[in-house]
């Protein structure tokens, strides 16, 4: 199996009774990287968050249910649930509602995976899952992504006859890369029996690929992750879903499903689904600003991974890390890195104004300008600012 490699997560028994129920998430990773002090006035491009934030009636309708939320208003998550669900095509019940998709994230791997069904992922791929699989004992295995940037869905099911799991995220944090939808069939159709495919849509709405509700809709093994993180702003409101068949949504459910939702999230998720045309203008400036970065990086010479999505690889022709260094210096936050690229870091694409600074510390940084070398005595510690290895 040339293109596999097995870990298991080695936590010490201690350590992993404490962390089985802890929900690894982007911010975890983020902030393990950059510490917890950020400088003020830094611009922030390390999250894959949306610096839009929620839109103007998301806004409105927080400001409105506040005066409520002293109930749980269960009311207000079914009313969502079926708006959500009736957008796309499917009965209710295929559909759980969550704080967030990192939960149903972790259900889904806690509920698949085991010591006896391995976890598949790509590599690089987003990590959450591989903490998740490490609690449930489960075997991590890690294939390396196509020349493409794909997920090498044929060396996935190669390399893991026993795969419990198999994670596709599409657009693939961090390469911001495609898998089609006719790979994913194929790994639907020739995984082995009881494994689930697993597929995260967080950064759907920023391309141009079809979505894989039709595969739920057809009743096949798959469950589909949606997050209001991205394309609607709302990453610190909280609010996501798992759609899958209603026996799949309800096994997760048992998992640590039930707890009531925000109802401040629920709110915003719901007017936010009811702006026609927030997707298509929000993707419109994604593009637009990503698209103007990349020929402002085509112009000077560097290298980066076409994306679609809100976050692209770019090559730093040296360890990452130090870049990375060296941009917080300037208070550009860029990562992280991925052991799979040590001279690629992950650059999450900001506003216009953003990226123009973001070009002007990255350039700095690549001529030299500002030496990594200066820093050398403690380079993980920069005016107060910390960048644990
Ligand atoms: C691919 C992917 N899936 C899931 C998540 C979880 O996001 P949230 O819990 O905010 O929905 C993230 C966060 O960045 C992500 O990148």
């Amino acid at each position: 199996m040339p293109h596999s490699r097995r870990s298991f997560l080695q936590l010490s028994t201690a350590a992993s009774a404490a962390l089985a129920f802890r929900i690894l998430t982007e911010p975890m990773l983020a902030q393990a990287r950059r510490g917890k002090v950020v400088p003020e006035g830094a611009v922030l491009l390390d999250s894959n968050e949306n610096p839009l934030g929620p839109c103007a009636a998301a806004r409105e309708a927080v400001v409105a249910i506040t005066p409520q939320s002293g109930r749980y208003l269960d009311r207000l998550t079914e009313d969502f649930a079926k708006l959500f669900a009736q957008q796309l095509g499917v009965t209710d019940e295929y559909l759980g509602v969550f704080a967030g998709s990192s939960e149903p994230l972790h259900y889904t791997v806690s509920a698949f995976a085991s010591p006896q069904a391995s976890y598949v992922t790509a590599d690089p791929g987003y990590e959450a899952g591989v903490h998740s699989a490490g609690n449930a004992g489960a075997c991590v295995v890690r294939v390396p992504l196509t020349k493409a940037y794909a997920h090498d869905v044929k060396a996935m099911l190669a390399a893991a006859p026993d795969a419990g799991v198999f994670y596709v995220c599409t657009p693939n944090n961090p390469t911001g890369t495609l898998t089609s939808h006719s790979d994913i069939e194929y790994l639907m159709e020739n995984k082995p029996k009881g494994a689930i495919v697993l597929v995260d849509e967080a950064y759907i709405h920023f391309c141009d690929a079809p979505s894989c509700i039709d595969l739920v809709k057809a009743g096949k093994d798959v469950i589909v992750l949606r997050t209001f993180s991205k394309i609607y702003g709302m990453a610190g409101l909280r609010c996501g879903a798992a759609i899958g068949r209603p026996d799949l949504v309800q096994k997760i459910q048992n998992y640590g499903g039930g707890n009531p939702m925000p109802v401040t999230a629920v709110a915003a998720a719901t007017a936010s689904l009811r702006e026609a045309n927030l997707v298509a203008e929000r993707k419109r400036i994604n593009t637009q600003v990503r698209e103007e970065t990349f020929a402002w990086l085509d112009r000077h010479g560097y290298s980066y991974i076409p994306s679609e999505s809100n976050c692209f690889m770019v090559d730093t022709r040296r360890p990452a890390r130090e870049v990375i260094t060296a941009m917080a210096q300037q208070k550009v936050i860029i990562g992280r890195v991925w052991p799979a690229m040590p001279t690629c870091t992950r650059i999450t694409v900001g506003t216009r104004e953003e990226m123009q600074q973001f070009q002007a510390a990255f350039e700095n940084v690549m001529k030299g300008k500002v030496t990594v070398g200066a820093l050398r005595p403690d380079p993980r510690r920069i005016d107060g600012f910390a960048l644990p290895s």
